[in-house]
């Protein structure tokens, strides 16, 4: 590998060419990476125009003691439903109770993570004609050990009451859940319960283990909050975002009917952008544009759609006393969110009316905010797009071979026009299995091609990134998880080989080796901002089955310059096809170790199936 580090063939990339895409599926948010412990909160799962169900609500005591049914009394216009609760057993007369009561419980999103020492906020909204005596407690999932307890005894609770209740866990149990019970009867009406931990990151709602994994990748940027679940099956089934901020009682919540299931949206539009924030990450914002799956407004009918889209924008950076940004004051955050780029729609050009209604929406953005950067979807990779655009989208999913072989993919794509954000790439299908190490390889291969094409792609990102183990929808993912542990795929480790890149100068390598067509490489200069030295960073993907002898050599640099030993680091394990797991975390993780001899000519061994990072301090 040749790598000429002399001045006039070194490029910057752009500061934010590597960041993460977060989208609300496989409950990514919802029972993820948002930390609300209760799911159906609000009781409103089945939808404002069908019947509630309770689910995953369930009753604690038979039909003789008590009656459980939803009606449309809630104190909340925008989710109407609550639950009545019946209690027909008593703690005197005939009809005991049973000792403790009956009531109802909510095991959260497949169990709660409960632990010792740790507090929980608990939130709910109570109704009843009589004078009330409610138990709250965390259990573990068959409500036989007590981690955590309070008692709401209140005489007058006859309007819609707000009820706050601090539990301390004196246990820890990974699949608890959350009950309410009572043992005296009369109807109590319960709405709008919730469940938070005290310990999210920076008190904002996320969940912390998973937070500090996106964190630890250093994104660039983050794309939310999808993919298809800003589409919809129907648009009525869509992220709208302006339903999903405010006070979270007041949010209506919706069916993601593309990943099926319910969301809260406790995560909303103001929670993304603060994730964004929490993150230093850009804020990649995609909003509907009138596409959904199965529908497409009519291009005379767009307006609303783009009136909701600048105010969307305005929400996230307008004054705070302008509408829509004294919203987002009111909810905390009176300073603008550093909103800079929009993607309009998702993976809709070629659906009926993109490109007529895409352009209402360039041009007025265009006009009220011209800074903003707007990411068309259409592929423009190949030849000039047909419409204004400041980046085009470009998605990847297929094989191995077929994602490594992309490396080349912008070789030959127009140097002047609008630049590429691969939003979305991934190894799917058998390769890929559920995280696999040849997926990783592949996509690190695509990656250094994309890091050499950075004057044309400016960001990219991975896609999905999470995924909860009880709700798998798409596979494979970068972090799994389930209430309580995590781990991340070889994908996610390969992406931190990535991290340094963002802002930091590439050189002009080329590969010179016989065995070429089974690897990739890169060279780049980047400023470690732990100790404020500059290093120099070769990295190189072995796809072969091979051992590969390579020698580095680094043309155009006093060899002064260079430090004579360094590091490796090496993604690799015994099986190409060999996975991460709950049970195995860290079988396919990067392991670093000193390289003795650094400096201008390097002598290097590469593992069979491997991806390497050389960094040498300068
Ligand atoms: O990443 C999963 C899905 O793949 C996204 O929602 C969509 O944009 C793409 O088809």
């Amino acid at each position: 590998l040749v790598v000429n580090a002399s001045k006039s063939s070194t490029r910057k990339m752009p500061e934010s060419l590597f960041g993460v895409f977060f989208e609300e599926i496989n409950h990514a948010g919802a029972g993820g990476l948002w930390a609300e412990l209760v799911s159906n909160r609000g009781f409103e799962s089945g939808g404002q125009h069908s019947p509630s169900i309770i689910d995953p609500w369930s009753i604690i005591g038979d039909d003789s003691m008590l009656k459980v049914t939803t009606d449309f009394s809630s104190c909340f216009k925008q989710n109407p439903m609550a639950l009545k609760m019946e209690v027909l057993c008593d703690n005197h007369g005939t009809n005991i109770c049973p000792v403790g009561g009956v009531g109802i419980y909510n095991p959260g999103h497949w169990g709660m993570n409960i632990e010792e020492g740790k507090t929980y906020n608990l939130v709910l909204y109570i109704r009843s004609l009589e004078s009330i005596n409610v138990t709250v407690s965390l259990t573990d999932s068959i409500g036989v050990q007590t981690l955590a307890t309070a008692n709401i005894i209140e005489s007058d609770v006859s309007d819609w009451t707000k009820m706050e209740a601090k539990l301390k866990a004196k246990g820890s149990n990974v699949n608890s859940r959350l009950q309410l019970k009572t043992d005296k009867k009369g109807v109590i009406w319960f709405d709008q319960v919730s469940l938070m931990p005290t310990d999210t990151y920076k008190g904002h709602g996320f969940r912390n283990d998973l937070f500090k994994m996106v964190a630890d990748m250093k994104p660039g940027f983050i794309r939310f909050p999808g993919g298809c679940f800003v589409e919809g099956e129907y648009l009525r089934n869509a992220f709208r975002w302006k339903e999903t901020v405010g006070p979270w009682e007041e949010r209506p919540g919706h069916f993601g009917d593309v990943w099926m299931y319910w969301t809260e949206d406790g995560l909303g539009h103001y929670e993304f952008l603060q994730l964004a924030e929490d993150l230093g990450a850009a804020p990649v914002w995609v909003f509907n544009n009138g596409i959904s799956h199965k529908e497409s407004v009519d291009p005379s009918n767009i307006m609303p759609f783009v009136q909701e889209a600048l105010d969307g924008i305005e929400f996230a950076r307008g004054d705070p006393n302008s509408t829509w940004g004294s919203v987002r004051a009111k909810m905390g955050h009176p300073e603008p969110f550093d909103l800079k780029y929009v993607a309009i729609g998702n993976e809709d050009c070629w659906l009926k009316n993109y490109r007529a209604n895409y352009l209402q929406f360039y041009a007025a953005i265009q006009k009220a905010y011209p800074d903003i950067k707007m990411i068309s979807n259409c592929d423009g990779s190949n030849g000039q797009l047909d419409h204004p655009a400041d980046m085009y989208d470009f998605h990847i999913y297929a094989n191995a071979s077929t994602v490594f072989s992309m490396a080349n993919t912008f070789d030959r794509t127009s140097r002047v026009g609008p630049k590429a954000f691969v939003s979305e790439y991934a190894v799917t299908g058998n390769d890929a299995g559920s995280g696999s190490l040849l997926g990783a390889l592949a996509e690190a291969g695509f990656l250094l091609g994309v890091e050499k094409n950075s004057d044309v792609v400016e960001m990219a990102s991975y896609a999905p990134l999470f995924v909860n183990t009880n709700d798998r929808r798409w596979m494979p993912d970068a972090i799994v998880f389930d209430s309580s542990q995590s781990y991340g795929t070889p994908s996610y480790w390969m992406q931190h080989f990535f991290k340094e890149s963002n802002g930091a100068t590439l050189l002009k390598s080329t590969l010179q080796a016989n065995s070429s067509s089974s690897l990739e490489a890169s060279a780049i200069v980047y400023r470690d901002t732990e100790d404020n030295k500059n290093y120099l960073r070769v990295k190189v993907v072995n796809f072969g089955s091979n051992t590969v002898n390579l020698k580095i050599m680094i043309n155009g640099l006093d060899p002064n310059l260079l430090d004579t030993s360094g590091s490796k680091t090496v993604l690799s394990s015994t099986n190409v096809r060999d996975e991460n797991s709950f049970a195995n975390p860290e079988k396919v993780t990067p392991v670093k170790s000193l390289l003795e001899t650094a400096g201008k000519n390097m002598d290097v061994i590469l593992l069979p199936h491997s991806l390497t990072c050389f960094d040498v301090k300068m």
